[in-house]
Formats: C-alpha cells, structure tokens, sequence
C-alpha cells in the first residue's frame, strides 16, 4: 500500500494545495485525461450540448427583439475549462443550424474555448471537426486561467475581450468546471459555524510534485471558529451568517472560484452576461441540509459538489436573478444566472430551459443505459427511437451498432428508410478525438452496407481507413461494397489489401479469387 507523507496540516480548504495539484494532472495530462480516466460524457453529448445550444439560441432571439443586441458587433460566447471541446464543437453546430434556419447568421457569435492546458489548445487546433468553425472566426480559442484573469486575447484571430470592446451582452459557458475548482467547507450545527480545514497526505512513492493519479491523496478535516466577518466579500458573510441562522445540521460548500468568476465577469468585463452553469450539485437549500464531510470524489481528476443555492444568492445581491434545474437528486444541474437582468423578461428563454431541462440529462442518461443494458432484446424501431430521442449521439450510435446490423437486413423498407434518411445526422455528430473516435466511420460503412447503401458504405470505410490503415475487416468490407457497386478493378486491389493484413483470411482470397475469374478474367477475354 505504501506510507503516506504530510502534504499540508489544517488549512482552508480553499488554500489547499489539492487545487495545484489537480491544475498540474489536467497540464501534464492534456487530452489524455479525458482517454479513460475524467468523465466528460455527461456534458459533452449532443442530447445535452443541443439543449445549451437551444436555451442561448432562445435567449439570443429574445435580446435580438428586445433591440439588446447590436448587429454589427460581435455577441461573444466564452466556454472556461472546455477541456476536449466536444461540447464546444456540437453546441456550435447546433447554433449556426438555428442561427441559419432563423436567417440570423449574419449576427457573429465567436465561440472562445478556454482553458489552462496548452495540449488542449493543440489538441483544438489539430482537431478536424473544429477546423471549419477556427477558419471561418466562429471560433477561437485562450489560454486562461479562471483564479485570475483580466483580459481575453485570443490565438488565432486576435479577438481582444475586456470591457472596452464588448459591445454586446456576453454569455458565459462552463461545464464539469466550478466543480473541479476550490471551495470552502464550513460546518453548522446549533446556529453554531465552523470552518472545516483540511490536513493532506500523500503516498510517499509522489515523485517531482506532479501525480498521475489525485486518488493518491488522503484527507482529514478538522474545525476552526469563526467571525461573522470571515471573509473580505461582505455578501458572502451574509450567505455565510443566513446559512448558520436557517440550516439546521450540515456541512455547507461554498464555491468560492465559482464565485471568482461570477466577480471577474462583473469587474472586468460585463455585468450584462447570462452565465450558463453545468455542475454535479444541489441546487437548493432543502438540499444542503443534512450533508456530511466533504466528498471528494476521485475520477483521474478529482471534484466536489457544487453549492448552487450560494451562486443563486449572489447572483441576487448584485441585482440579478438566476433559474437552476431543480431535481433533488445529486446528478448534473444547470443553472443560469444573470448577472442584471430579470431572467422572468426572458420568458422564451425560461421556457426552453424548462423544456429542455427540467427532464434532465440524468433522466436521459437513466433511460439510455437501462435500454442499453438489454442491447439484444431492442429492435430497430426502438434503437431508432433511442437515437432520435439522443439527437442522433456517436457514442450511443456506436454502442447499438452490432445490434443494427443484425437486425436492419430483416427489417421493413420503411425502417429502412428512416435509418437511411437519418444516418447522416450520426456522421454529422462525429468529434474525433483519437482513432478510437473514428470507429464511428466503420459502424456506419457496416450499417450502410448492410442497408445495401453501398456507396455510403463505400466513403465510410474509405474515410474509416485513411485514419486506420491496419483493419482487414474494414479493407474487406470496403471490397464488397466496391464489387456491389461493380467497381470490379477496386474491389480487386482492396481484397488483395485485406489480404496483406491478414494473410491467412480464407474469405478475401476466395472474393480475390472469384473477382478475378468470374469478372477481370471475364471482361479481359
Ligand atoms: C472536469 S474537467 C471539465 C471539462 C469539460 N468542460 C467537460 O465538461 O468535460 C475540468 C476542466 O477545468 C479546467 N480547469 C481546472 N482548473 C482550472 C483553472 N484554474 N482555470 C481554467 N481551467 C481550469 C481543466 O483543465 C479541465 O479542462
């Protein structure tokens, strides 16, 4: 097991080293902390990103009506802590669907990716799915880090952000971030308030001060008194001293980076911002009652829940008001928080986000993984259902496609036809991230193919192999699409592929063999 070593001894929670450390795992790490190891499916399929999408396409229609929006000016959207950017990518797409179908595409919306890691900005810049969106300035991208920054400059198009050149209301995005980022405990019980400090240890194997793995980590808590005037920021005092006269038992988190941002975009930038929150929290007071020692939860990175009854309260002692999803249970919330403005004027808006998330992402995720776990009982009808309902998700997409080739040969046209019409939706959803991701593009040749939509099976496997030059099957199954799109020559040298990388497959050498005499040989007489 190994010895642990004293890393720290009582401090803040805030002031715990433990926020250093997870800065460095996500720096050394880059985008392979995302391969295996941090979650990033819950705030990053399309079910989810359409539905963000969908709320600020509402709220842009309703600034836009309100004459709040001067068309000549760019209306910034930044994303902090993107990480891959998956959700970036599919919220975009979705907004300049909207934008186009509503004729607003001439209004500019740069999105800004930020975040601290220098590999993700590689990573975005590499990435084929972000290129069109970086080339035509619907995109750019920052290095930031969300404890203390002023102003943004962006790296590919030279955007300067602050509050001399915002000239528009400003929406701010963060996902799985205020989460991840430090907070404060405190213990109250009796109108009595503790703070909770924190001792860190670590295994002593922890090498050069940066760690793979933060579950190396051990904590202990233990309390401190503390004044009515604990803090500088006097309206968090007045959450605190509320919170000890009317919670009746708990230990409280206050997000105090979370609060950071809430004071920097007011400060430096705009208090004319829609704040858009995604965090695994409680979003209400009846729910911060009652709650034990701090949890923290590893998953390669390692995050706590949010307290978002407390950003809701400071939102409303700047003048602003705020919506939260409102379900008790401890999944993903949403909350968005506008820093002046009444969000009850934004009537559109409040209804699209009760529409789109009041059945929340969990809800969603609940019904999909119960259907998933019975993945040989569904038929295609229901798989077709699933998909729509996902807003035709990769990963989901990828998960029933054994299934789908199974079942679609024996299906009616109809059904038929409805994949058909569809199954672009997937390709279009696709964000590659490694060559895994790509899978994607052999699941749909092996569905077009089996659809006998050979030559949608054809660019599929095409595309499929340009990426990953070493799968027979792909190579084989790219051959029989070619010899049923009589591309005789083609399917010839894709078997005799197939063959090189898998020379003892007894079926590509009897399809070389059968091209060669029934169809080259044939035509060559
Ligand atoms: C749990 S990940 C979430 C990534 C992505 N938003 C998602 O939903 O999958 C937390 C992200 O916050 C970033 N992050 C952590 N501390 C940060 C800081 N102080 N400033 C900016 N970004 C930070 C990490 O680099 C990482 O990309």
């Amino acid at each position: 097991m190994g010895n642990y070593i004293d890393l720290e001894n009582k401090v803040s929670l805030s002031n715990s080293c433990i926020w250093k450390l997870q800065q460095d795992y996500f720096k050394k790490l880059g985008k392979s902390a995302w391969e295996g190891q941090v979650p990033f499916y819950v705030t990053s399929n399309t079910k989810f990103s359409f539905s963000i999408a969908n709320i600020v396409f509402n709220y842009l229609l309703e600034l836009i009506s309100k004459n709040k929006v001067n068309i000549d000016e760019p209306l910034y959207i930044l994303e902090f802590g993107s990480g891959l950017a998956k959700f970036g990518f599919h919220f975009m797409t979705k907004l300049a669907e909207l934008k186009d179908t509503h004729n607003l595409s001439h209004i500019q919306t740069p999105y800004i990716l930020t975040d601290l890691p220098e590999e993700n900005m590689r990573f975005w810049e590499s990435n084929k799915q972000l290129k069109p969106f970086l080339d035509n300035k619907q995109c750019d991208f920052a290095k930031i880090n969300i404890e203390n920054f002023s102003n943004i400059e962006t790296v590919k198009h030279n955007f300067i952000i602050d509050n001399n050149t915002i000239k528009n209301p400003l929406i701010v995005l963060c996902n799985y971030l205020i989460d991840s980022v430090p907070h404060d405990c405190f213990k109250i019980s009796n109108n009595q308030i503790n703070e909770v400090l924190v001792s860190t240890q670590i295994k002593e194997d922890y090498k050069n001060k940066t760690i793979d793995h933060l579950n190396q980590l051990k904590f202990e808590f233990s309390f401190k008194e503390i004044n009515n005037d604990h803090y500088e920021d006097p309206i968090l005092n007045d959450i605190l001293n509320n919170y000890k006269e009317t919670i009746y038992d708990s230990h409280i988190l206050i997000p105090t980076s979370g609060i950071k941002i809430l004071k920097t975009i007011l400060n430096k930038f705009s208090k004319n911002t829609l704040l858009v929150v995604s965090d695994k929290g409680w979003s209400n007071k009846k729910f911060i009652d009652q709650q034990g020692e701090p949890h923290i939860a590893f998953h390669g990175s390692f995050s706590l829940m949010v307290n978002f009854d407390t950003l809701k309260q400071y939102t409303e002692s700047i003048g602003g008001s705020s919506v939260i999803t409102s379900t008790g249970l401890s999944g993903l919330k949403t909350g968005l928080f506008h820093l002046s403005e009444n969000l009850n004027l934004f009537s559109k808006t409040i209804t699209s986000f009760n529409s789109y998330l009041n059945a929340t992402t969990d809800d969603f995720l609940t019904i999909k993984n119960s259907m998933l776990a019975n993945i040989d009982s569904l038929s295609a009808n229901v798989i077709l259902s699933l998909l729509k309902y996902s807003e035709w998700d990769e990963k989901i997409f990828s998960s029933v496609s054994k299934r789908l080739e199974k079942v679609l040969p024996n299906e009616p046209m109809n059904i038929k036809l409805e994949f058909i019409n569809y199954l672009p939706n997937i390709e279009k959803n696709i964000f590659e991230v490694n060559l895994n991701n790509s899978i994607t593009y052999l699941d749909l040749g092996n569905i077009y193919y089996s659809l006998a939509e050979y030559k949608k099976a054809k660019e599929m496997f095409n595309y499929y192999n340009e990426r990953n030059s070493t799968d027979w099957a792909s190579f084989h199954n790219l051959g029989l699409a070619l010899f049923y799109l009589r591309e005789y020559d083609q399917a010839m040298s894709t078997f005799k592929t197939a063959l090189n990388l898998k020379a003892d497959s007894e079926i590509s050498q009897e399809w070389v063999d059968y091209i060669k005499t029934e169809y080259l040989e044939v035509n060559s007489k």
